[in-house]
């Protein structure tokens, strides 16, 4: 696990920031008759206007600057021009920036249009385990209390937690040990400690946990074609407690 200075989380800030603008842009952009390839090349632009190279392009071949995750995709859907969002649709935005040598990743998962009550459910309660996670964040806490939380919020709304895929380390690579699991039990795993910064990623389902891939290598699906949500931040290990990169807190 490498640690890094307060200097180096002062560019990984920013790293953030740029991430965060992003997202915000493109959710405003997304609605019905958009497609996902528009909102790409959106991101591309701004990261690039910005003074950031995308960090998911050119990834282990990964085409493209942003993840969009429509439905039943959990994570790493690709974007598309024949891909247009419709009324109702739930769609997922993954981004990535390396900026000044630092790696910044983040997501979320927002409405197109009006969505159902139970796909509002869903969202709310992925942002609120990744709430909940942030908050263990913090020295004297155990790496495994992330997961725990996500898991017991998830599963007390009727919902399941996705094994297959997790979060990670993050700095000058984008997966850094350790790998940060979103179930298990607490109370396990090295000590988090200041410097320490992670890309925690709960995803949840509102069925089965289960995955099923595309022939594409990446598209990742729910087993039982329900809905999925995604929501992540970089969150930085201090002192004082846990630091979410890139949203304007300390
Ligand atoms: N947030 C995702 C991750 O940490 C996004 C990676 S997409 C990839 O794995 F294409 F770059 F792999
Ligand atoms: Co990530």
């Amino acid at each position: 696990m490498v640690l890094k200075t307060p200097d180096e989380l002062a560019v990984m800030d920013r790293a953030n920031a740029l991430v965060h603008e992003t997202l915000r842009l493109v959710a405003e952009a997304a609605g019905p008759g958009v497609s996902t390839r528009e909102l790409d090349h959106l991101a591309e632009e701004h990261i690039l206007t910005g003074g950031g190279v995308p960090a998911f392009k050119g990834y282990r071949g990964y085409p493209a600057t942003l993840c969009t995750s429509v439905n039943d995709v959990i994570v790493h859907g690709i974007p598309s021009a024949e891909h247009k969002l419709r009324d109702g649709d739930v769609l997922g935005l993954d981004c990535g920036v390396v900026l000044d040598g630092f790696v910044g990743d983040a997501a979320i998962t927002v409405p197109v249009g009006e969505i159902s009550p139970a796909a509002k459910r869903l969202l709310e309660v992925t942002r609120e385990c990744l709430e909940l996670a942030v908050d263990v964040t913090r020295p004297g806490r155990r790496l495994t209390d992330i997961g725990a939380v996500i898991q017991k919020h998830a599963e007390a709304a009727g919902f399941s937690v996705v094994r297959e895929l997790v979060g990670h380390g993050i700095g000058r690579s984008m997966h850094e040990d350790p790998q940060v699991y979103n179930f298990g039990p607490s109370g396990r795993g090295p000590e988090l400690r200041p410097g320490l910064v992670l890309a925690i990623e709960p995803m949840v389902n509102a069925g089965v946990s289960g995955v099923n891939f595309d022939d594409d290598g990446w598209t990742a699906r729910t087993e039982d074609g329900k809905l999925s949500a995604h929501f992540e931040y970089s969150v930085a290990v201090t002192k004082n407690g846990p630091w979410v990169l890139g949203v304007g807190g300390t």
